[in-house]
């Protein structure tokens, strides 16, 4: 819904750029560019953290046009999870001279088709979100890669069931056996973040000391309506033995408490990341233990000003640290429930 909305003032924004003064500028060109043009690529409009980001980036290309008196024309396409569509997409874009590709890609092992055609056209590209592999990124030196630490992510929301944990154990043991019975709901099966923050956070648990059981745990694509379904099948199945739910996100998190709801349960010991603004709000409630939140502005910001200097030209080590494998990494921070010290 959010992404909807972003794309009509993206359509606002979008001009017909074929007829814009700087394509196929002359050598007659200020030195200045009066305007620069990004191709934006995300691979589902209906991904609310991706959304919520998109919309940061739109305020942020705003405020750039009033600060440096340089146009910005910003172009989202939305691939709806098919990378042959997304491709297409980066056909458009270049085929149009885009100053700047940033690419959510839809297959994050698939980002060779987008680095070739841009290497081709001389067009910088950042990806973000889902990461390309070391091999991909390391193939031009005007490709990037905006994106949070996944291994931080997962080590932060283990940090946040151990702080619980030892604030007071037995809201973890309610069947006195001093073992933690946990579930694991899972974003895209081939997604980094998904498979490190699974395997990260269950750790932080078992590095703290925290005896655990997996019960059961299976993938829901990111999705709250997916994994309210699964969670439904979980709580029929094992009822009071679960006593963790852990979510590689918010909108699953809030899935499983639409589920806790629905079915009048009083369980909360759910953990989720991302820190959108609904899962911030169930954090608040105390519907849930906590959050990590991944500064969506902060990380629109990073993807905006290395693209902006690429696009003018500047130098993008300027405007902010990359690693020697071509990342830059977003901040990220942790809100806990007001009963977690
Ligand atoms: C993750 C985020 C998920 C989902 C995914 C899409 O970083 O936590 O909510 O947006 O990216 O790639």
């Amino acid at each position: 819904m959010g992404c909807k909305r972003f794309a009509c003032a993206v359509c606002a924004l979008v001009m017909v750029l074929a007829s814009l003064p700087f394509f196929g500028c002359s050598s007659s060109a200020p030195e200045q560019k009066p305007s620069i043009s990004v191709g934006v690529a995300i691979y589902n409009g209906d991904d609310t953290f991706i959304s919520n980001m998109m919309q940061s980036l739109t305020e942020i290309a705003t405020k750039y046009e009033q600060d440096t008196g340089i146009r910005v024309y910003v172009n989202l396409t939305d691939a709806q999870e098919n990378q042959t569509n997304q491709n297409k997409q980066i056909d458009r874009f270049v085929s149009m001279n885009y100053d700047v590709l940033c690419v959510n890609l839809v297959d994050r092992t698939d980002a060779s088709y987008t680095i070739d055609r841009a290497m081709d056209a001389d067009i910088p590209v950042v990806f973000f979100n889902r990461e390309p592999v070391q091999e991909d990124l390391q193939k031009w030196d005007r490709v990037y890669y905006v994106g949070t630490d996944p291994a931080e992510n997962g080590r932060l929301e283990g940090q946040i069931v151990v702080d619980a944990y030892r604030a007071d154990p037995a809201r973890f043991d309610k069947n006195g056996d001093g073992i933690v019975q946990y579930i694991i709901i899972e974003g895209e099966i081939r997604h980094q973040d998904a498979m490190i923050r699974t395997e990260v956070s269950v750790q932080t648990l078992k590095d703290a000391g925290i005896e655990l059981e997996k019960l059961d745990g299976g993938i829901a694509s990111w999705v709250r309506s997916q994994a309210a379904a699964l969670s439904d099948q979980y709580f029929e199945k094992y009822g009071d033995q679960i006593e963790l739910i852990i979510c590689n996100n918010d909108d699953m998190a809030l899935g499983v408490i639409d589920t806790v709801e629905r079915r009048g349960l009083s369980f909360n010991n759910i953990v989720g990341i991302d820190g959108t603004p609904a899962g911030l709000a169930a954090v608040e409630q105390g519907k849930m233990l906590g959050t990590v939140v991944i500064d969506y502005a902060a990380q629109a910001k990073l993807i905006f000003d290395l693209a902006s200097a690429l696009a003018v030209d500047g130098d993008p080590g300027a405007v902010t640290t990359i690693g020697a494998d071509r990342t830059v990494r977003a901040p990220m921070y942790v809100v806990k429930a007001d009963f977690i010290p």
